[in-house]
């Protein structure tokens, strides 16, 4: 076991969390949600995507929603960009990361972004290029690392070729990412070994959405490898809109808990950020999918 002592969380919640909600989510909501997960110690947020409205509507206020948020000093505040158009356009928000978003499936890559693999390193590299010049730090996401939802199983050596493309092009970290939540901890290890073969630990991170409930074992699985970069979402929220009944990712309080749990830090408060999945839950009245702000709140309620 080579268990970290500190977990850095990027927070996806307004992004991957939000994208897929078929109900207008009002910029001002999407404002608020970055100002308190902010104010719950969350140091990097993945706020909005610059992607083509008529794909994913959610996203249209990118540049609303950027302009509304509170910059803390010391938050790094990313948006994905899948080619020049949405760079360009995010540039004008001055992200302090970009994400280029990848698959290690080509039909997943195909419905995602409307291109094959090779076709999508070739568009994110003048993406990447561009980002870099600037002075823009770029992450790039992997999606289908495990499983896909068109393709069934995903071999490793699938991950690690699209890792090795990635790296060539400029990425400097990437999101082993489990879109559809089919993962076992076994599988998502070997997915993170073959990342490895390109991207040393402290530049890799988990992504695991939790539709089949193997998040949260998936995450330990990853941390018990060392890694140390984690992405969730506030509540449990969202789904990717082209991988049709995958569910949000593990939820950010239940990530806490079990973090802190075991003595590794993350600096976020968790009341703060139980209050803050309250307050999407209620704009969404919907229940939150997180177990621990579940609990949490009944005892708080009792006491
Ligand atoms: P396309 O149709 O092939 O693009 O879409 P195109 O270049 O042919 O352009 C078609 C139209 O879109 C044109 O407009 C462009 O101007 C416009 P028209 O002339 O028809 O009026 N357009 C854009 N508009 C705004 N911003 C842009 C942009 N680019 C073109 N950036 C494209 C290709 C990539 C744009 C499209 O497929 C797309 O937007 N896909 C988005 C998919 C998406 O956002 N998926 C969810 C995020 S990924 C995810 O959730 C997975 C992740 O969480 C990890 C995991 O869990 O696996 C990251
Ligand atoms: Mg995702």
């Amino acid at each position: 076991m080579n268990l970290p002592h500190q977990v850095k969380l990027v927070e996806v919640g307004p992004r991957d969390g939000l994208q897929n909600e078929k109900q207008t989510v009002p910029a001002a909501v999407k404002i608020e949600l970055v100002n308190r997960l902010q104010a719950a110690g969350l140091k990097e947020i993945e706020v909005t995507s610059f992607v083509s409205p008529k794909w994913v509507p959610q996203m249209a206020d990118n540049a609303e929603v950027m302009a509304g948020i509170t910059r803390l000093p010391g938050v790094r505040y990313s948006v994905l960009t899948p080619n020049l158009k949405g760079f360009e356009a995010a540039l004008l928000s001055q992200p302090d990361e970009i994400v280029v978003f990848g698959a290690a499936s080509e039909a997943f890559s195909q419905k995602n972004i409307n291109c094959s693999i090779a076709e999508s390193i070739e568009r994110f590299a003048p993406v990447v290029a561009a980002a870099r010049a600037a002075g823009i730090s770029v992450r790039g996401a992997m999606s289908c690392t495990v499983g896909c939802p068109y393709e069934g199983d995903i071999a490793p050596e699938r991950v690690g070729r699209l890792a090795r493309l990635m790296k060539e092009i400029g990425v400097q970290r990437v999101d082993v990412a489990d879109t559809i939540g089919v993962g076992t901890p076994l599988k998502v290890q070997r997915a993170i070994e073959a990342t490895q073969a390109h991207f040393d630990l402290d530049h890799i991170s988990g992504h695991f959405h939790d539709t089949y409930g193997q998040a949260l074992s998936n995450t330990l699985a990853a941390l018990q490898m060392g890694v140390w970069n984690f992405q969730s979402s506030v509540a449990g929220l969202g789904g990717c809109p082209y991988a049709k009944g995958a569910t949000g990712n593990v939820a950010t309080e239940d990530v806490v808990y079990l973090l802190h749990g075991m003595g590794i830090e993350t600096g976020v408060d968790l009341d703060k950020l139980i209050d803050a999945g309250q307050f999407i839950s209620d704009f969404l009245q919907r229940p939150t999918h997180s177990r621990v702000a579940k609990a949490l709140f009944t005892k708080r309620t009792a006491s």
